[in-house]
């Protein structure tokens, strides 16, 4: 379904339209397995959205500042690396950090279009909205959909910068990571671009309390995937029943959050008709946040067919910015 909301916004549907068959296969595929995993997706409604916002601003979860440092201080020279007129972000989400990179494309007067794509409607339309008001002239064409099978919805342009900010590409294993870049890389011409965030690597303790808040938003972040699988599906999970989990796991390099049921109990997924048992204390999977190094990054990006030209870091060298083109 695509929308024609006002002079300047267009936005297709792609997903998220009540009754969707992929959610129910999906989260019956992910409840089934040994180890019961939901995909970290589904934390993004419009409560899940200001969640993550909220997390943003916690003083322990340094990614969104650091990334911002970076964006703040390098956005005019990456724009003008490829004299970008375009700005096609994946996961924009409600889109705070990309106003550095807007800004500086509109004061090099190249900017044209901005073309967000995420799974959560709410924040497509809020920022569309705003961002047209911000910028008379900017043509917005937003995409709601999951970036990890509806890249093809992104429509064609020349002088585009992509961006995958916040680290969101740490939520994919590395074998979707591998399949993910090589699909950008190939809607990539030789004028675009693609900016990367990567959150790097350190030590457990920091890594750790960015994901354990001591007021419980994380936690709360967490628990609303079952909320979204709840109101999907018409399943019937008590979030207070279960509690929030991070931890490093040295050997993977990534965070991984889980809810761990407190006590044995079973649930009734009605949309995807199915009934799921947890024991007391077994642990379901939400989300992996893998952490980089600027090596691991460029070998991933070299794997792709993508050449790494540079890759900022904030002061504290606690996230990196890659920004990549075509070899
Ligand atoms: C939005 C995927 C970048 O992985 O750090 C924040 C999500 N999870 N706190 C991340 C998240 C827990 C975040 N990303």
């Amino acid at each position: 379904m695509s929308v024609a909301v006002g002079p300047d916004i267009r936005i297709d549907r792609v997903r998220g339209e009540p009754g969707d068959a992929g959610l129910a296969r999906e989260v019956r595929e992910g409840l089934t397995r040994e180890l019961k995993e939901l995909p970290p997706k589904l934390f993004y409604d419009a409560r899940g959205s200001d969640l993550y916002d909220r997390i943003t601003t916690l003083p322990d979860y340094y990614p969104a500042r650091a990334e911002r440092e970076i964006l703040n201080r390098r956005a005019p020279e990456i724009v003008a690396e490829c004299a970008a007129g375009e700005l096609v972000e994946l996961g924009s989400g409600t889109a705070s950090k990309t106003r550095a990179l807007l800004y500086a494309m509109a004061g090099a007067g190249t900017l044209r279009r901005y073309v967000p794509f995420d799974v959560d409607a709410s924040v497509v339309e809020q920022c569309a909205a705003e961002l047209v008001g911000l910028y008379p002239g900017l043509a917005v064409h937003g995409v709601v959909g999951d970036f990890q099978r509806d890249l093809g919805h992104i429509p064609e342009g020349r002088q585009r910068l992509f961006a995958f900010l916040g680290g969101t590409i740490g939520n994919l294993y590395p074998a979707e990571r591998a399949a993910f870049l090589a699909r950008v890389r190939r809607l990539m011409g030789p004028t675009d671009r693609l900016l990367i965030g990567t959150d790097l690597v350190k030590d457990r303790r920091v890594l750790e309390a960015a994901y354990n808040d001591p007021e419980g938003v994380t936690a709360e972040f967490n628990r609303n995937v079952l909320r979204v699988v709840n109101h999907g599906l018409g399943a019937d999970f008590l979030p207070e029943a279960f509690e929030h989990v991070a931890f490093f796991d040295e050997a993977s390099a990534w965070i991984e959050m889980r809810l761990r049921s407190k006590r044995a109990q079973t649930v009734r997924i009605e949309g995807a008709e199915l009934e799921v048992t947890f024991e007391d204390g077994e642990e379901l999977r939400t989300e992996i946040s893998a952490k980089f190094t600027r090596e691991s990054v460029e070998s991933e990006l070299a794997g792709a067919g993508l050449l790494l030209d540079d890759f900022h870091t904030d002061a504290g060298g606690l996230f990196g910015l890659a920004s990549a083109s075509l070899p």
